[in-house]
């Protein structure tokens, strides 16, 4: 049984003002433990973040980090630096990473790999634009996202790899995919983990649905069987993302 997550992804919101606020009200709320709750905060608002949350089970999880230990990397952030700031999961490959930054699947699969070598779990992103959905290729270029995202990645070790099913057509527009499309891709995915590691491992490993959830939607998709919670963009920089965390519960 695998137990559902709630990521909020801040993306580059809120101050450590903000971020005191909100997480003081979304902390109230988030007593039991039955569903798994994230929030990938701006680098700035990690330790804020960790102060808030410290006597929670709430995680700290953070956007981004760069593939080398340490050097010279001007404006980057390695894994020990995560580490020492108690970071518990990152995302990697997410679309606007690759689109303004140019993560391509051997970006994120190096930095996925050091994520698992430090013991933070890597949040891995993958998902089409809307042309390459109606060009009938996107299980394909899921498939090939899937598989080199995950390469080298121990057997041992994949079952703390959560991937996050993000269509583009549905990130920050309003648009959501259907629970249906959702559902068959994340099935999809999991049929590809399946593929690399067996069929048990890939029964223990979370996969996310990622575009525009909000309060309405969650129930929905989380209903699904295939997803196993979500990645959550706007909606999470509100209490009412409160909400989300609550639909995960039923
Ligand atoms: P959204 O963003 O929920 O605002 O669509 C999700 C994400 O990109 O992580």
């Amino acid at each position: 049984m695998r137990k559902k997550i709630v990521i909020g992804n801040w993306k580059m919101n809120m101050t450590r003002g903000e971020t005191k606020s909100l997480l003081t009200i979304v902390k109230e709320s988030v007593k039991d433990n039955t569903v798994d709750v994230a929030f990938a905060v701006p680098f700035t608002d990690i330790e804020t973040a960790r102060d808030v949350l410290e006597d929670t089970n709430i995680i700290v999880g953070a956007q981004n980090v760069h593939t080398e230990p340490r050097g010279a990397y001007t404006g980057e952030i390695s894994v020990e630096m995560l580490k020492d700031l108690g970071v518990d999961c990152c995302i990697v490959g997410h679309s606007e990473r690759r689109k303004y930054f140019g993560e391509t699947d051997e970006i994120v699969n190096k930095k996925a790999k050091v994520l698992i070598e430090a013991n933070i779990i890597p949040v891995i992103c993958v998902g089409e634009t809307l042309d390459e959905r109606e060009q009938g290729i996107h299980l394909d270029l899921i498939r090939t996202q899937v598989k080199k995202a995950l390469a080298d990645i121990e057997s041992t070790r994949a079952e703390e790899v959560i991937i996050a099913y993000e269509p583009l057509w549905a990130i920050g527009t309003g648009v959501t995919a259907s629970s249906e499309q959702a559902e068959e891709v994340c099935s999809f995915i999991r049929y590809i983990v399946a593929e690399v590691y067996g069929v048990s491992i890939s029964e223990n490993v979370r996969i996310l649905y990622v575009g525009s959830v909000n309060e309405n939607n969650a129930k929905e998709l989380f209903a699904m069987e295939n997803i196993d919670g979500a990645l959550v963009g706007g909606a999470s920089l509100k209490p009412t993302f409160i909400e989300i965390i609550n639909a995960a519960k039923e």
